[in-house]
Order: C-alpha cells, then sequence, then structure tokens
C-alpha cells in the first residue's frame, strides 16, 4: 500500500480495494501515515465520495485501530445505544439516559466533547461539581447494575483512528463528508457494543447536514453501515434550525435536562426526549413496540423514577445533582424584541457562535471552558411577541462580552406579522 497511489486513485475516482484502504487507516492509526497524506485523501473523498463498500471498510479498520467493548455480554442484556450528528442547545442524551435507565434499560454511552459551535456531552456534564467522565469499563458496567445508566469519555483504546481522523478533518475543512461523518459515528457506536442504536439525526442551519435531503443521504448511510454490521437502527431526523430547547451553554442545559426530568421542559425538547427513548425502549429486551415505549418514558418522567434515577447516576459519578451547585454566571443581559408580531426564526448557528464566543465552546482543542455562560432563548419560531417582551437571556462573565452576544442573538432573531408553517421537532423517521 503507497498512500501516494491511494490518494491519486481516489481523487480520479476509482474505487479503492479493501485490504489498500484498511491498511491505509490503520497504518495512520499507528502513526505510520503522515496527517498531509491523510488530509490529502479526505480532501479527495469530499469531491469524489466512498462506495458503501469502501465506506464500510474505513468503518471496519477503524474498529479494528483500537479496543472494543462489549456490554451486552458483561450485562448478559441486549444493549441499545443513542447518538447525536451534534447541534445547538443539544442536551438530549442527559435526559434521555435516566428515562430509558427508569424503564429498566441500562443505557451506557460514550459521548464527546464540543468543538465549533456544537457542544459536547461531556462538557455539559463537566459544569456539575466533581462530575467524573472518565471511568474504567469495570467501573461503568458495575454502575450499569447498579444504577442503570453512565455516560462517559470515549476510551483513548476505543476507536483511536476516528480520535486522530476527528481532529485532522476539523482544521482540514473535511468534517462535513457525508461518508466521513457516518464511519466516525458508526465505528463508536459498533465499537462499544451496542445491539442496537437510535440516530439523531439533526437538519438545518446549526447542524452539519443542512438540507433534509443531505441528512437522508446521512441516514441512509448510517443504516447501510448497521445492517452490514447486523445491527437494529433508527434515524430520527430532527430539527436544528433553531436551538433545541431554550439554553445553550453547559451549566444552563444541564438544568434544562433536569427541569424535563420533571416534567418541567420547553416542548420541543421533552418532544425529541420522549420519542427518542420510545424507540430505545422499543429496541431493548423488554419486548415493546414504540407507541408502548413512548407511554412508559411519559410515566417515568411523570412518577417520578426518571428524576431519582437521575439524582443517582449524578451522584454515582461524583457530581452533586442539586441546581445550587451549578454556577452561575456573573452579568445576565436580556435581549428585547424590537417589534411586536411572530418569531419566525431564531438563527441556530447565529446562537451557537454567540455561545461560543461567551466562552461555552473552544476554539481550539486546547482551550477552557466557562461553564456558567451561555444563552435561554425564551421566544422560540411561532411565538408570538409584543416589542419590548424579553427574546432572549445572555449570560456572560463579564459587561462588553455580555454586550457583544447580546447584539448577535438579536440578529439571529426574525420577526414578522405571519406565522410561519408549524412543523414538529421530529422531521421524519427512517429505519
Ligand atoms: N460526530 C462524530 O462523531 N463524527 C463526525 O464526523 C461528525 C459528528
Amino acid at each position: 500500500m503507497r498512500p501516494a497511489d491511494l490518494i491519486e486513485r481516489k481523487r480520479n475516482g476509482e474505487e479503492l480495494p479493501a485490504d489498500g484502504l484498511a491498511e491505509f487507516v490503520l497504518a495512520y492509526a499507528r502513526d505510520e501515515v503522515p496527517d498531509y497524506q491523510m488530509a490529502a485523501w479526505c480532501m479527495a473523498v469530499y469531491f469524489k465520495g466512498l462506495t458503501a463498500a469502501e465506506t464500510f471498510t474505513l468503518t471496519d479498520a477503524m474498529i479494528r485501530s483500537g479496543e472494543t467493548l462489549n456490554l451486552g455480554a458483561a450485562l448478559g442484556r441486549k444493549v441499545v445505544d443513542k447518538h447525536s450528528t451534534g447541534g445547538v442547545g443539544d442536551k438530549t442524551s442527559i435526559a434521555v439516559g435516566p428515562i430509558v435507565a427508569a424503564c429498566g434499560v441500562p443505557l451506557g454511552k460514550m459521548s464527546g466533547r464540543g468543538l465549533g459551535h456544537t457542544g459536547g456531552t461531556l462538557d455539559k456534564l463537566e459544569s456539575i461539581p466533581g462530575f467524573r467522565v472518565e471511568l474504567t469499563t469495570e467501573e461503568m458496567i458495575a454502575q450499569l447494575r447498579d444504577v442503570g445508566m453512565a455516560i462517559v469519555g470515549q476510551s483513548a483504546n476505543l476507536v483511536p483512528a476516528d480520535k486522530k481522523l476527528y481532529a485532522l478533518r476539523d482544521v482540514t475543512a473535511t468534517v462535513d463528508i457525508v461518508p466521513l461523518i457516518a464511519s466516525s459515528i458508526m465505528s463508536k457506536k459498533l465499537a462499544a457494543g451496542a445491539d442496537a442504536i437510535v440516530l439523531d439525526v439533526k437538519v438545518g442551519d446549526g447542524a452539519f447536514m443542512k438540507t433534509i435531503d443531505d441528512a437522508r443521504v446521512l441516514a441512509e448511510e448510517m443504516l447501510e453501515l448497521g445492517r452490514r454490521a447486523g445491527k437494529e437502527v433508527t434515524c430520527l431526523l430532527t430539527d436544528m434550525d433553531q436551538p433545541l430547547g431554550r439554553a445553550v451553554g453547559n451549566a444552563l442545559e444541564i438544568r434544562e435536562a433536569r427541569d424535563t426530568l420533571r416534567g418541567e421542559g420547553p416542548a420541543d425538547f421533552t418532544e425529541l426526549v420522549l420519542d427518542a427513548c420510545a424507540h430505545l425502549l422499543a429496541y431493548s429486551d423488554l419486548g415493546i413496540d414504540v407507541e408502548e415505549g413512548r407511554r412508559r418514558a411519559e410515566r417515568a418522567v411523570a412518577d417520578g423514577t426518571a428524576f431519582a434515577t437521575y439524582e443517582r447516576w449524578i451522584r454515582a459519578q461524583g457530581g452533586d445533582p442539586s441546581p445550587r451547585a451549578l454556577p452561575d454566571a456573573a452579568v445576565r443581559r436580556p435581549v428585547s424584541a424590537p417589534r411586536d408580531g411572530i418569531v419566525t426564526r431564531v438563527g441556530a448557528l447565529a446562537v451557537g457562535v454567540a455561545a461560543l464566543e461567551l466562552g461555552a465552546g473552544r476554539r481550539t482543542k486546547a482551550d477552557a471552558i466557562d461553564h456558567a455562560v451561555g444563552v435561554l432563548c425564551f421566544a422560540k419560531r411561532g411565538d408570538a411577541v409584543l416589542a419590548g417582551d424579553d427574546l432572549a437571556e445572555v449570560h456572560a462573565r463579564d459587561e462588553a462580552s455580555a454586550a457583544a452576544a447580546a447584539e448577535a442573538v438579536l440578529a439571529a432573531y426574525s420577526i414578522a406579522d405571519e406565522a410561519p408553517a408549524p412543523h414538529s421537532i421530529v422531521l421524519e423517521v427512517i429505519s
């Protein structure tokens, strides 16, 4: 295998032989192929794509670059998992896990950190004082037996090729390439031993996939990888034209996930959480369908068992589940409606970037995060507002950054006389 040959053949639109492609990926993981050659190959993939067979070979090689887990064998249960392609205000796993666990289905999940304008579940959880994201596999399994859920960082040995490749793609404009996203996500889910996977494919302004057609293509590629690996997969295509729920920013999002588990969450976020739970429960070994899964998820929220599971989970990982333990920003600045009307747009990308600029995210991997800062979007698409009403509230560390963020958030809003066409948070379900 000569990397330069593989790059040239991909640049010319050829299908690569499975053994050469697999060796290229494994050699890259062993630091035997330099970043510049892998970057050139990724850019060739951007222009020429990968066939289904190549995407499977890439995914399989990424899995083989490190260790794999078999949570199912350790627990003696069928293991379900979920993953989101990334969005603004996306704290779904933090609410889904306790509900599913309260319904009797263990959910052990490896999550990532945010980069760019999309937040990461681990960063959100680390706004809880004391919370440990680094558990050993033994600790994770013990916690799954005891509490029914765990969310941990991806161990260094699980899919190391993806860790390296994702960091390279992030700085070489090669993140938003469908087969590379599909193999990145599916390699991690398959290496973690999931039998059935619910994928939340975000669509819109704040997502990698800007249109429903692109999201469908990504969903189909992930379904195909799942089929080839003998796993059950469902994709929920969900709206990311506006931030999910109200809260964008780490501690703010933890508060919102907590409220949602008490039945007091925003409508769009609650709907997505319950839908994801319904599909996960239908895939579990409980032997129920999606409708019954939805009923059980709703019951776990209503009867308090989901919230009790949340508190046990946070304590089990060393954190303090009380909202008083979460950090508060020094400055709060309202963003007022400039006119009467109906909100027709809350640009997810602009709100995500405003939160990033406040310090809620990282510009580079080395940046530290300010867990307290962020944005609360009180008014969402379709809401009627009067001039002077609070559309949103910026939480900042100082007045200067609050003023800049407030301006950016105001620019993210459009207000008109006519209401936009209503649509639900889950746009389509593909399985
Ligand atoms: N999330 C991932 O895990 N990988 C990608 O490539 C994109 C989103």
